[in-house]
């Protein structure tokens, strides 16, 4: 039995495989629809989400499995105290396979160690977040044709961002990639994966501004500042207009320069940008359906 913890636990082989089910899936879905019959889904969100929840209760339903599950920790029995090792052995009995989103690094691991069905870690506190990369990765193949050779640029909060950790770990294995880190001073990349990316002779460079390196970016990944990480709220009411894509800085980029966004958007992407044909964030919350689906086929092993 397998379980995704963090995009690493498939092998570069493996997700090929995978993006080529999800385009598969997208260009005959009907073949797909009745693949989980009788299977059963459960969504355990500790925190709140809108996408990644209902992106993975539309991937079972359309593959004609079933959902069940809680969305908030205040309505699950972790508030009278119960454990997330208890829970998920509880859920075993329930459902096939779950969806774990836990506002604690580490959480959904612990519950993948006690768990007799596969557990997806759908993010762990500012750690991890797969399935969001899964998303990101499928977008970047199915709209660019690669996943290597190209100029990234990351912008926003990356010290508490988990969909950038996640990120930059999963393209760190393909090749001819630079990444361009764009942040305030106090939102740089963690330093573990400053090292890391050391370690691997990788390519990449930390810059404040964006006007400066927009006319390079092959693809820019915005993210919003995670206000729940935050530890004041002063902090965060200083650093969270940091930047905003609008129209102007949009023209300093390349003809076919990606905007990905994981959304929720703040105020980082101004909505006049939304209609510019390079954003492509929108689109991305379809692809991730499509991952999702071929995820939980490959974890449930119907394929
Ligand atoms: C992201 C998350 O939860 O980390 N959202 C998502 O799942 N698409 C990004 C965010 O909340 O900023």
């Amino acid at each position: 039995m397998r379980h995704l913890m963090n995009p690493m636990d498939f092998s570069v082989e493996e997700l090929e495989k995978l993006f080529d089910l999800a385009a598969d899936i997208e260009k005959d879905p009907e073949k797909y629809a009745h693949k989980c019959t009788g299977k059963k889904l459960a969504t355990c969100f500790y925190e709140p989400s809108t996408r990644t929840r209902l992106s993975f209760e539309s991937a079972m339903l359309n593959l004609g499995g079933s959902v069940i599950g809680f969305s908030d920790a205040g309505s699950s029995s972790a508030s009278k105290g119960e454990s997330v090792s208890d829970t998920i052995r509880v859920i075993s009995c329930f459902a096939d396979i779950c969806a774990m989103r836990h506002p604690k690094e580490g959480a959904p691991m612990v519950a993948a160690s006690h768990s007799s069905i596969p557990v997806i870690n759908a993010g762990d506190g500012g750690h991890q977040h797969p399935t969001q990369t899964l998303t990101d990765l499928l977008t970047i193949r199915s709209l660019k044709g690669r996943l290597c050779d190209f100029t990234i640029g990351i912008c926003g909060d990356l010290k508490f961002g988990r969909t950038v950790h996640s990120l930059v770990n999963a393209l760190s294995r393909y090749s001819g990639i630079k990444f361009v880190f764009i942040s305030p001073e106090e939102l740089r990349i963690p330093g573990y994966l400053r090292e890391k990316l050391w370690e691997n002779a990788l390519t990449f460079e930390e810059v404040i501004r964006l006007e400066d390196v927009m006319s390079k970016l092959d693809l820019l990944y915005m993210t919003r500042v995670q206000r729940e990480r935050f530890f004041n709220e002063e902090d965060y009411v200083r650093l969270k207009d940091f930047y905003i894509l609008n129209k102007a800085k949009m023209a300093l980029a390349k003809e076919d320069c990606l905007v990905l966004h994981p959304l929720p958007r703040v105020n980082e992407i101004s909505v006049e940008v939304d209609s510019d044909p390079r954003a492509v964030y929108f689109k991305q919350v379809q692809y991730g359906v499509y991952v999702r689906m071929a995820l939980i086929l490959t974890l449930l092993e119907l394929v």
